[in-house]
């Protein structure tokens, strides 16, 4: 995949200096004139004083009471403006109704199957009113939880924001995640109701969501009401007393409501995400420090302007969505595109043609993706004139400079600064990025952002510069999760107990002599599967549930296009036989435990796994097996031998 010439910037190491121009327009230059801060350096220095710097931002949202501290710092918990009163979704939609805003497009939305639905400001306003009113006629109150699986249409955006409105807490699910997934996170939370949709599309097939989500509530004994959206018109069973369609319940609606006065410090929402066991982690977010740094983090990183077009080219369903499709850029005002269907579809040129027809200014993808589009060649961006676009940004995983290059190349015709933001669920907003004002280096995540600090650690906690450690996280910010979903011993084993006081990231970085940082990925038993967050031992419980397979080692191997692939190796119980088809049934099983993004891509049959004499399964020696690097002393195994095995089924 190398490209001609580029392999002379990279040996170059070449640094990516902005514009003048983009430097002198930035936000982020306007702000430092008006707080007299001469240069980046010292931006960083005075962002030290987190009181001042978060005080400063903060005051560009409207509170409905001021804060009386900014930030309240008892370790592992952070409050951030203390005492204030903010609605997260009244700063994101009701307060530009008394601004021009209110008659601009907040969504541009493109159906997969090619229909176009544009919804301005106020039009979004009275969508969300009518919601929060057919909520409260369901006796939804403020703090009760609420499911939310839709896939990217209209409706799930407004319905988080209903949720917000009112002081509900929002428990969003991916919607290529299966039933069972589905279930898990609906009885976790507890949620008394959900809100779904018919079907979807997704290349040219239509997704039977509410099939699944029947097939969730089997046994979910809280959710007593299911509000369908109706976006396929496909033929679903509505279940008497309990179904009841969008439309119909928001028809007669009145389209004003009262935001809810919620606390600071109130839950948000609620959003699952992969960990190091099989059960899956509620990250908690809250209405204000999270409302702070998603408006913050975006109107800088991404410089957004009144008349740019941003797209966002991620699934609300994880949290680069939730915080840069909803909450960021509306809190902003900016106008955003949302898209419905799979990236290469009909064509590999449907992204471009949506940059295209749209007038896309600033847009935002993963390495994965990138990945994929340079395979299929740049004939495809090609056809189209992208010359709207002004700047790039990525999100997910590492990003090797070959790809940073093509992307820089093809798509921002050499003209576009590329903004690779690190951050995660856990944290809700970018922390490691460059600024449009940012020196860049193709691979580097830069430094951390003003208000952010970060370090590198060896095992005993000591700052390490030019040599592979454990990121972490040295203060709190606003945007930071506020625990784990019933779950407060885990929030402190996981985050909070390897160096006590500073957030343990799970990442591996370096950092460079100029203080850049380049994260290498998962330390933890986590899987990087196209920037989806997948569990080793998820998938491990999901082969183990088959009938068949009495044991399930799976790791994750280096993957040109996807960053990495998922490897699992099985035993079979007595009597079973390996066979071709059982192969492609357990990816299906697994696809149906999780969903379709964590089958794995190879199933191998072995009579036994690598263990501890305690009996933990050895990932770490698998996968020195299977990618050929030295395995080190085995003898502490209980059954060296396995390891040969795996090495004769790789
Ligand atoms: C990885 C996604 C390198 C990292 C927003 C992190 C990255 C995990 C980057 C979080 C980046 C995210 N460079 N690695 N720019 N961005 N990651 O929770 O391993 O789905 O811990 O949040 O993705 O994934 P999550």
């Amino acid at each position: 995949m190398a490209e001609k010439g580029l392999d002379v910037l990279l040996k170059e190491r070449r640094v990516f200096e902005p514009s003048k121009e983009l430097v002198e327009n930035s936000n982020v230059k306007r702000w430092m004139d008006k707080h007299g801060i001469k240069d980046y350096d010292e931006l960083l220095e005075r962002a030290k004083d987190l009181d001042w710097f978060w005080g400063e931002v903060a005051k560009e949202l409207e509170w409905h009471k001021p804060w009386k501290k900014v930030l309240e710092w008892k370790p592992p918990y952070a409050k951030w403006f203390v005492g204030g009163k903010i609605n997260i979704a009244y700063n994101a939609v009701d307060r530009h109704m008394k601004t021009p805003t209110k008659d601009k497009v907040a969504y541009i939305w493109e159906g997969e199957p090619g229909d176009v639905r544009k919804l301005t400001y106020t039009e979004l306003y009275e969508e969300v009113n009518k919601l929060v009113n057919a909520l409260k006629s369901f006796g939804i109150k403020k703090g009760d939880r609420v499911g939310i699986y839709l896939p990217m249409i209209p409706e799930l955006p407004i319905a988080m924001l209903a949720c917000a409105k009112m002081g509900a807490i929002h428990s969003v699910v991916f919607s290529g995640f299966s039933a069972k997934a589905l279930r898990e996170r609906v009885n976790d939370a507890e949620a008394k109701l959900l809100i779904t949709c018919d079907g979807s599309y997704r290349r040219g097939k239509v997704v039977p969501t509410k099939k699944n989500a029947d097939e969730a509530l089997e046994e979910a004994p809280t959710v007593k009401k299911v509000i369908v959206v109706k976006r396929t018109g496909e033929k679903v069973p509505m279940k008497e007393g309990r179904d009841l369609w969008w439309g119909e319940v928001t028809k007669d609606q009145p389209t004003t409501a009262d935001s809810e006065p919620t606390d600071s410090e109130d839950i948000l929402y609620i959003l699952y995400t992969s960990g190091t066991t099989g059960k899956s982690k509620g990250v908690i977010h809250v209405h204000g420090g999270y409302a702070v740094g998603t408006y913050q983090t975006l109107k800088w990183v991404f410089d957004l302007k009144d008349d740019d077009v941003w797209w966002c080219a991620a699934d609300i369903g994880w949290v680069t969505g939730h915080s840069y499709i909803v909450y960021a850029p509306l809190i902003a005002g900016v106008t955003s595109v949302m898209y419905e269907g799979a990236p290469a579809y009909p064509d590999p040129d449907r992204w471009w043609s949506i940059v295209e027809k749209y007038g896309v200014t600033v847009f935002y993808t993963s390495p994965t993706s990138i990945r994929a589009h340079m395979k299929l060649g740049e004939q495809w961006p090609q056809k189209h004139g992208l010359s709207s676009l002004r700047l790039l940004g990525t999100v997910g995983e590492p990003i090797n400079p070959e790809a940073w290059i093509w992307y820089y190349k093809h798509i921002g015709n050499e003209r576009c600064q590329i903004m690779d933001t690190w951050w995660q669920t856990e944290s809700g907003t970018f922390c490691i990025s460059p600024l449009p004002i940012t020196p860049l280096k193709p691979g580097s995540a830069t430094k951390p952002l003003p208000g952010f600090s970060a370090d590198v650690f060896d095992e005993k906690g000591k700052p390490l510069t030019g040599a592979g450690g454990s990121l972490v996280q040295l203060t709190p910010w606003p945007a930071m999760l506020r625990g784990l979903y019933k779950d407060p011993k885990r929030y402190q084993e996981t985050y909070w107990s390897k160096f006590p006081n500073y957030y343990l990231t799970g990442d591996m970085a370096r950092k460079d002599e100029d203080g850049y940082f380049w994260v290498q990925g998962r330390a933890d038993d986590v899987l990087n599967v196209a920037g989806h967050r997948i569990g080793n031992s998820e998938v491990e419980s999901a082969l183990v549930s088959h009938k068949k397979v009495a044991e399930a080692a799976v790791i994750g191997k280096p993957h040109e296009i996807k960053g990495e692939s998922i490897t699992a190796f099985v035993v079979l119980k007595a009597g079973a036989e390996p066979s071709e088809e059982l192969r492609a049934e357990l990816r299906e099983h697994v696809g149906k435990e999780i969903g379709k993004i964590a089958r794995p891509d190879e199933v191998l049959f072995v009579g036994d796994v690598p263990k501890t004499r305690s009996g933990k399964i050895m990932r770490r020696v698998i996968k020195a097996v299977v990618t050929g690097k030295l395995v080190g002393d085995i003898s502490t195994l209980r059954n060296p031998e396995a390891v040969q095995e795996i090495g004769k089924a790789k």
